[in-house]
């Protein structure tokens, strides 16, 4: 995560380089970087045009037609299963003046119509009609050349598709890496994983980075989420989230697992139904397995926008704990705002008794309603206002817990682990990934 001497200086406007504001190896983060224009636009550049991005999961469409309208980096796209099955994802835009062809969220449809012109494309993307062909003369109109334009490379891991504009970005499953052994045991534990319903979406007044940094952070749960150890519903310790391991799986993709304190065994088996639990051994590795049986909470983020939340709690004070499985993604909109994208999945052989106390614990606690995402909305939107000053944005933010922390030698698992999952090794990998790629043009490879 060291960024190299020899690396090329990304100056800013006036004359600051990112390399001196931003300092993952020292633990300090330039405040700067979170709010300013500048640093913004060449995020959208570089970060979202190139990047690896979550468009949708494969049960979100099903059958031939079956569509959702989402964004690959901040770009408009239409993820849509044509009438021989193949998953496509297109910019959602017309060829003739962009206008936007699919306006919904969700369709079935096996011709998308643009609404301006009337220009009409297959759900393979290929132009059927153009309006009025009548009055095109001779080689005016190339039906052939004017195709929906599809994303550079489309690919999925454990039926989560993935798109990128970037067409010499390296292979999904290459650019996923190491991270896809833990996704083996998040995503394909039992053999699969569904979505079940249409995504929360909400937008926030904060700065995108605040929201994905809190992603991996475990030492802000007794803080920030006080009132729920006040209720009884998190335990009365500030270590209670510490026992576990942080994970740096490489190319920015960073993770934890959390299990009970020694002799409690409340943590384990991900939380699961024993009907579920029992899965593990037929689809996960003996490793894996191990991991899967001994922690009880993950987090994880896909470099860079992406993540999984496989918690533990209860919906209020009179429910049982469950354990739930939340996918989000942070879509910035402007240096200080933001579109959140909140899914639940569960397990495909989940009872639908199982599946309705799942979906009541992940409504009362995630997304815009949920009680732990009303705190954590307050701190990223305070933190975005609070870093936005010019006097606030010449100094630093610290993120030095675990500076010096040695590495896990008895993790069975890949990437480098650190035992002690209170640090901020995850987030300083993260923003080692964030300098490099915005050093680079994309993908974190120089050029
Ligand atoms: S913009 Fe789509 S038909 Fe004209
Ligand atoms: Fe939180």
């Amino acid at each position: 995560m060291t960024v190299s001497p020899a690396a090329p200086t990304t100056r800013l406007r006036n004359g600051d380089a990112l390399e001196d504001i931003v300092r993952p190896q020292d633990g300090l983060i330039s405040r700067r970087i979170f709010t300013d224009p500048e640093v913004f636009e060449l995020e959208l550049e570089r970060i979202f045009g190139k990047g690896w991005f979550f468009i949708g999961h494969d049960s979100e469409i099903p059958e031939p037609g079956d569509l959702v309208t989402r964004p690959c980096g901040i770009d408009p796209v239409v993820l849509i299963r044509d009438d021989d099955e193949v998953v496509h994802a297109f910019l959602n835009s017309c060829r003739h003046r962009g206008m936007r062809i699919a306006r919904t969220d969700r369709d079935n449809a096996t011709f998308l119509k643009c609404p301006y012109h009337g220009w009409s494309y297959k759900n393979n993307g290929e132009l059927l009609n153009a309006a009025c062909e009548n009055h095109y003369g001779e080689g005016e109109l190339v039906k052939e050349e004017l195709g929906l334009i599809p994303v550079a490379q489309l690919g999925s891991y454990h039926g989560l598709w993935f798109g990128t504009w970037d067409e010499h970005a390296p292979p999904l499953e290459e650019w996923l890496g190491d991270m896809r052994w833990y996704m083996d045991i998040i995503f394909g534990r039992t053999g699969g994983i569904e979505i079940m319903g249409p995504p929360q979406i909400w937008e926030v007044d904060t700065a995108w980075k605040f929201a994905t940094d809190n992603f991996t952070d475990n030492f802000h749960v007794f803080s920030s989420h006080h009132s729920l150890v006040e209720l009884g519903m998190l335990p009365n310790n500030p270590d209670f989230a510490a026992y576990g391991h942080m994970i740096v799986a490489g190319n920015g993709h960073i993770l934890h697992f959390v299990q009970g304190e020694p002799g409690n065994d409340h943590y384990r088996s991900l939380g699961l139904s024993h009907d579920l639990r029992e899965k593990f051994s037929e689809f996960l590795t003996p490793e894996q397995k191990g991991i899967a049986d001994d922690h009880g909470y993950s987090a994880g983020t896909m470099w860079p926008n992406f993540h999984w939340l496989q918690l533990i709690s209860a919906g209020d004070m009179e429910s049982e704990e469950e354990a739930f499985l939340n996918l989000r993604m942070e879509t910035p909109i402007s240096p200080t705002r933001t579109r959140m994208w909140s899914w639940l999945a569960v397990d495909k052989d989940a009872t639908p008794e199982y599946r309705k106390k799942v979906y009541e614990t992940y409504v009362r606690t995630f997304g815009p309603s949920g009680i732990f995402d009303q705190d954590d909305m307050e701190n990223w939107e305070d933190c975005t206002r609070a870093n936005m000053g010019p006097a606030a944005r010449r100094h630093t933010l610290h993120h030095k817990m675990g500076l010096n922390r040695a590495t896990a030698t008895d993790w069975p698992g890949p990437g480098v682990a650190y035992p002690d999952s209170y640090g901020e090794m995850t987030q300083r990998s993260w923003y080692a990934q964030w300098l490099q790629t915005m050093a680079a043009n994309g993908n974190g490879r120089r050029s």
